[in-house]
Parts: structure tokens; sequence; C-alpha cells
């Protein structure tokens, strides 16, 4: 009962349910979220599990706003401890999304993967460090417009070293979807000179060369 006061304080005017009880956006370790209403907008609200690691949800809040400034990630609306209020991404995460392609779809996959890798580098460039875009699937989630938002800033940084771009680029090359992308884009090798490169030295011109050789 607590909680829906506090849900009413910061504005949700309404929760979705299913014939089952609520409607679940999804499920961490960490949390749980579910789809309500606010100023007639769908909105996630993300709930702090009781039994999680984490004893508040105030540091994610913060590093969203980071990465909202340079407009990348749902949209946050208000926080606290337990909650964090931001705008509901309706689309399906990228494993899913790739895997549902066909080989005449490399026109839409080339845009989608190069907006996720300019979101990697925004990020790269301010400093702050996701921390889990090496198992993108369940961090990037493609919208109906085909616009990718990475979510779940929970293991984010400002002090540790950036490496948005390169996990990205180890999810697409290495990670679990890597063979439909490489059938789907036509890449048979990768020069990982162009990665180490980046990794060293940040910078428009090693960010540009190594979306030239994903032909991206
Ligand atoms: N803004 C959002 N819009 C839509 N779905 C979301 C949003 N935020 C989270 N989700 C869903 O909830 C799941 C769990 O959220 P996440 O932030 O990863 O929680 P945790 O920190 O517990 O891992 C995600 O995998 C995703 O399916
Ligand atoms: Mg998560």
């Amino acid at each position: 009962m607590k909680r829906v006061k506090m849900l009413e304080s910061l504005g949700i005017d309404s929760l979705m349910v299913t014939e089952n009880g609520l409607l679940l956006a999804g499920k961490g370790f960490r949390s749980i979220v579910l789809v309500g209403t606010s100023e007639g907008r769908l909105v996630a609200i993300k709930m702090r599990r009781s039994d999680s690691p984490v004893e508040s949800m105030e540091f994610e809040a913060k590093m969203l706003k980071i990465a909202n400034n340079v407009n990348v990630g749902p949209r946050i609306f208000s926080y606290t401890k337990d909650f964090i209020i931001m705008e509901y991404i309706h689309g399906s995460d990228i494993s899913s999304w790739v895997s549902s392609l066909d080989v005449e779809s490399s026109e839409k996959l080339r845009k989608v993967l190069r907006s996720c890798f300019e979101d990697c580098y925004k990020l790269d460039r301010i400093g702050l460090d996701h921390g889990e875009l090496s198992d993108a699937s369940k961090h990037v989630i493609i919208n109906e417009e085909l616009k990718p938002v990475i979510i779940d800033f929970s293991n984010a940084s400002i002090t540790r070293r950036v490496s948005n771009v390169t996990s990205f680029f180890s999810y697409i090359m290495y990670g679990k979807i890597a063979s439909s992308i490489r059938q789907i884009l036509g890449i048979k090798t990768q020069d990982v000179d162009l990665v180490k490169k980046y990794k060293q030295h940040i910078s428009d011109e090693n960010f540009n060369n190594l979306m030239r050789s994903l032909g991206l």
C-alpha cells in the first residue's frame, strides 16, 4: 500500500494489467519493471526488488540522467530510492529483432547497428561506461520506429574506463547473434587492429574507420 501511495506521488495515474495481474515489461535480478501511465503516456516503472543486492536506485537514476544529456537511454521522469519512472520503450530486444530478419533486410540492420554504435560512441565521449553491453541482448531494445534504445544503467560508471563501443563490437562480432549479423552484412573477416586503435585513442577518426570497416 505504501508503494501505491508513492507511485501516486510520482505522478503515476494507472498501472497496466493483464488477465493474470500487473503487466510486466520485464524482470531483472535487481528489479521488476511494470507498465503504467502518467499524464496520458505509457511509462516504465522500474521497482527495486526487496532482495536486490543494491540498496537504492538513486545511483542508477543519476547515470541514466547523464546518458539522457546526450539523448541516450529511455527518458527519465522521476525517481526515488525504490523506483525509477521512465519512458516505456515498446519493441523487441536486439537479439530477437535480428533473428527475425532475412538476408534482404541488410539495409535495416545496418541502420540499426549504426545507430547503436553512435549511442555507444556518445557514451564513450562523455566517459560513461554502461558496463553490460558485451551482452547487449538484454540491454538494447529496438522500438517500432527501428530506433535502438540502450536500457539498464544499473551497472554504469563514470570512473571505470569506458568500453561501450568495444563491448558492443564484441557482441555483434562474437556474441550470440554474430553469425546472423555476419551473414546478413556479408562480413567474412574483421580487422581487430581498428578496434585496438579506437581503444587506445577514442576519436571521430578512429570511430569512423571502425564503422567503415563494418560497412556501417
Ligand atoms: N524503459 C523500459 N521500457 C521497456 N522495457 C523495459 C524498460 N526498462 C526495462 N525494461 C524491461 O525490463 C527488464 C529488466 O530491466 P533492467 O533495467 O535490465 O533491470 P535489472 O537492473 O534488474 O537488470 C529489461 O530486460 C526489459 O525487458
Ligand atoms: Mg538488466
